[in-house]
């Protein structure tokens, strides 16, 4: 310990030795390369899980080490002390989460020397999104979030030089077109990942096509990257694994009887010769990590300082290998600026097959009530951010809730969680994470609808178990209960609300006081079978109800009808159900197509989803819809146990919708898209007690913006707090150039709403200013002639810059097909 505390001081006394310069970090820090020899990045790395076989602290702190030898907090330690003693080593830090949470430990000091280490780019972040998520079972509006939180903490603490330059995908099990769009429109230079079909990637390496331009869109131009499968999974090259996890010979190089550096080199070497044969450039990567390697960094640096000293000694005897420390980011710079022509790509990497009998499709249906569970925290997530902004919160303890429903959400799209392949405790875990931050969330719901309608003290409660239709609020009575909706869409929507409820007679009134049809219905033996459900009722009170933003429902307890069910005309009653009539309202990660579809040649049919399930066409006719997966024995890929959920000592019992559109080829997609939404992001149903009628009618006491001015293929995809004086706004056109076009509105009269003073348009994670962005432009094979020099990206468009003195025109915004365009708005 002593020891260490003299490196930082010394560390310390230099920075403020010298004066203080540029930062040099980013490309410019890259490690010098040599022209006509194969140049071998060797990039150090950890692959650190944000929860798998044991819980995300668990990882953090090194607990519970009988399970699995792994601790994120002395893998940082380490490295951060091993990356001082030599200004040529590099790392990369990938996951954000676990960075923030040592970040948040350390001393002022310690973190003016890891400032350096960026500033330098000798720590690069890579990836750098809350955790590394899955690009399957996840909705991209999710994935979005994710890393708008991590690229804003790394944004906030170090600047510039943090901000990731390229994705870093290497353990999902398949990857979708959609991230690789969502990468281009973040403004990244290429994304590197290791898990592709076992024959695409034979193939590949025989046409020397591991590296490709993937051309992530079919509606947006300009939505092209650079994408790389790594050679050898991401693990160590074979035999030359330094960590204090394996096994293999460190390198022995003094005056011994089992000195090794012949050998030892002569293999790297005849390795690096495999790999350099499958690429285009002379320049190949080489990562040296793991799974949680790194945790005594000093053994995996001292033994690399050595390979690269022996490795490039040999260049004096006329080898032409050279070998340094490197970075995922550099490595691409010097592919860049190879001016090579690559691969053009399309579609997805979907099912990744490791062998020829394993598909890893599974997992598209594992735990399914974890599943959605993740989009109810998602629905409660969005409904939180927009109340927010609307009503102007700033205690810290509700912007504490929100930023913990952020972080949590950002966990749960994690390659273990959403995916469902973690052990049953870390899933019991991360329902435990999530459900606190869904009740801060539900907080401050409640706290902004209590500024922003004229129940002050409402109780806003939001049942959670109304899947099961279980209402605490209501159990005893459903009479003087004011039910408030919020709409999370753009537009008005109009949607079906079910209240549980003692069967008794109820009328339903809306805020002018007018009588709204409602029907009591019994809710589906099959739910009331549950044994552990509370029965207090076994009735679900429905009504219709059309919302613009906030609306509030009122429901008064009337003389019965001899308690009886009211019997509706054949036709109302099917309207009751929730079939395609509920989804006619004009509204996949992109995105992937949530919907399953069997087409013919004037009609369609679809399935759509309340959470990622699998799903097939097995037969030409036929679709299939995998909805509970269980497995009796553990799959051997390494968790260690059977997928057999259980819960209150029974097998789990799953209940979710399913919804069925029929429609003419021409109209169904349109459709289906419109429904996504809604199925998505319905109303959040809030309940309350009022004493009479009167407090529902006059409503909303502060004005809500509408959004419904949009043109209706416009989805409001985000509004948030950014920062105490920000509102982060994301608008998508999502419609597709088949089903939709360009459309062009005006935002003046929604900045003016939110108190606007001054608004700036960024990349899609809302932290880079789209004016500066600037990323690799690589060449297609069969597009053209190659440039003669390097070639980039910069905005497809003139950015939106403007502040209130300036005319309404300056506020216009196109949104092509499929378009998403972020921006920052500055309040008063
Ligand atoms: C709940 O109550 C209903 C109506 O009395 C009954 O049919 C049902 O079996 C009950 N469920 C359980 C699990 O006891
Ligand atoms: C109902 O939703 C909760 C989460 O709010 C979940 O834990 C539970 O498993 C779901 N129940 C069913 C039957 O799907
Ligand atoms: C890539 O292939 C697709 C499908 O064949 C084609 O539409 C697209 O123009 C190609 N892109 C480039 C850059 O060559
Ligand atoms: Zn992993």
């Amino acid at each position: 310990m002593k020891y260490l505390g003299g490196i930082f001081l010394f560390v310390v006394l230099l920075i403020i030795d010298t004066k203080p310069t540029e930062a040099v970090c980013g490309y410019e820090s890259c490690p010098e390369t040599k022209p006509n020899m194969v140049n071998i990045h060797l990039v150090p790395h950890s692959h650190d899980d944000v929860g798998w076989l044991k819980t995300v602290d668990q990882y953090y702190y090194g607990h519970k080490n009988n399970i699995q030898h792994a601790g994120v907090q002395y893998i940082i330690d380490t490295v951060i002390t091993e990356l001082i003693k030599d200004p040529k080593r590099r790392f990369i830090q990938v996951e954000t989460s676990f960075f923030a949470k040592w970040w948040e430990q350390q001393t002022e000091t310690h973190k003016l020397v890891v400032k350096k280490l960026v500033n330098e780019g000798r720590l690069q972040f890579t990836n750098g999104a809350w955790s590394m998520n899955d690009e399957a079972a996840v909705n991209y509006q999710s994935v979005i979030d994710q890393f708008t939180v991590g690229l804003k903490f790394l944004d906030e603490t170090f600047g510039i030089c943090a901000r990731p330059r390229v994705g870093w995908q290497i353990d999902p099990f398949g990857h979708s077109r959609e991230q690789a769009s969502l990468y281009a429109q973040m403004g990244y230079d290429g994304e590197f990942f290791s898990r592709m079909d076992h024959s695409d990637k034979f193939r590949r390496m025989v046409d020397l096509a591991l590296e490709m331009v993937w051309d992530a869109s079919e509606s947006l131009s300009e939505v092209k990257l650079f994408t790389g499968l790594l050679y050898n999974h991401y693990w160590d090259t074979p035999g030359f694994c330094f960590d204090v996890h394996c096994n293999d010979d460190p390198i022995i190089d003094g005056d011994s009887y089992d000195n090794n550096v012949k050998s030892r080199v002569d293999d790297f070497i005849a390795f690096a010769a495999k790999v350099a044969a499958n690429f285009r450039t002379t320049h190949i990567m080489i990562p040296m990590g793991g799974d949680f390697q790194y945790e005594d960094a000093e053994v995996n640096f001292k033994n690399m300082d050595k390979l690269i000293k022996y490795v490039n000694a040999r260049q004096a005897t006329g080898s032409h290998y050279n070998i340094f420390y490197s970075t995922p980011g550099c490595y691409l710079n010097s592919v860049h600026q190879g001016l090579q022509s690559y691969p053009n790509k399309t579609l997805d990497f979907f099912p990744y097959a490791s062998d020829s009998n394993s598909f890893w499709t599974g997992y598209y249906t594992s735990r399914p009530t974890q599943k959605r569970f993740e989009r109810d925290g998602n629905h409660m997530l969005q409904t939180a951010k927009q109340l927010s902004v609307f009503a102007g919160l700033s205690s810290e303890q509700q912007k504490e809730d929100l930023d913990y429903l952020r972080q949590i959400m950002g966990v749960m799209q994690h390659h273990d969680a959403i995916t469902g392949t973690e052990k049953q405790a870390v899933s019991n875990d991360y329902d435990r994470l999530l459900y606190d931050g869904i009740i801060g969330g539900a907080s401050n719901a409640r706290d902004a609808l209590r500024v922003l309608t004229n129940l002050p003290e409402g109780e806003f409660e939001s049942c959670l178990q109304l899947n099961i239709s279980e209402c605490a609020f209501t159990k005893d009575s459903a009479d003087n209960v004011v039910v408030t909706l919020f709409n999370p869409l753009a537009h008005t929507s109009s949607q079906y609300v079910r209240v549980p409820v003692k069967k008794e007679s109820y009328q339903v009134t809306d805020e002018k006081g007018r009588v709204v049809a409602s029907e009591v219905v019994p809710v589906a033996w099959q739910v009331l079978a549950l044994e552990y459900r509370d029965n207090n009722t076994q009735h679900e009170l429905v009504f219709k109800a059309s919302v613009n933003k906030i609306a509030s429902y009122f429901i008064k307890k009337v003389e019965t009808r001899e308690n009886k069910e009211i019997v509706l005309p054949k036709s109302d009653k099917k309207s009751v159900k929730e079939t395609e009539k509920n989804l006619e309202v004009p509204k996949r990660f992109k995105k992937s197509y949530p919907a399953l579809a069997l087409q013919g040649s004037n009609k369609r049919i679809a399935l759509l989803n309340d959470r990622a399930q699998g799903g097939t066409s097995m037969k030409d006719g036929q679709l299939e819809l995998m909805l509970h997966r269980r497995l009796i024995r553990d799959d051997g890929y390494g968790v260690g146990e059977a997928l057999n959920e259980q819960k209150y000592d029974k097998p789990l019992i799953a209940r979710g919708k399913v919804y069925l559109i029929l429609n003419s080829v021409e109209e169904s997609t349109k459709v289906e898209r419109l429904a996504e939404k809604e199925i998505l992001l319905p109303f959040s149903v809030f309940f309350s007690k009022a004493s009479s009628q009167s407090q529902t009618q006059s409503a909303i006491a502060k004005a809500v913006p509408s959004f419904d001015d949009f043109p209706p293929s416009v989805h409001l995809l985000t509004l948030e707090p950014f920062t105490d004086n920000e509102i982060l706004l994301r608008v998508e056109n999502f419609l597709d150039h088949i089903e939709g076009k360009v459309v062009s509105f005006n935002i003046r009269p929604i900045f003016d709403s939110l108190g606007g003073v001054e608004i700036r348009e960024t990349t899609l994670d809302g932290n880079l200013p789209l004016s500066e962005m600037k990323r690799f432009k690589f060449h297609a094979e069969g597009s053209g002639a190659i440039s003669t020099e390097a070639e980039y990206y910069t905005a497809a468009h003139k950015p939106l810059a403007a502040d209130s003195s300036l005319e309404a025109s300056e506020f216009s915004v196109t949104l092509h097909p499929m378009q998403i365009r972020t921006f920052i708005i500055k309040k008063k």
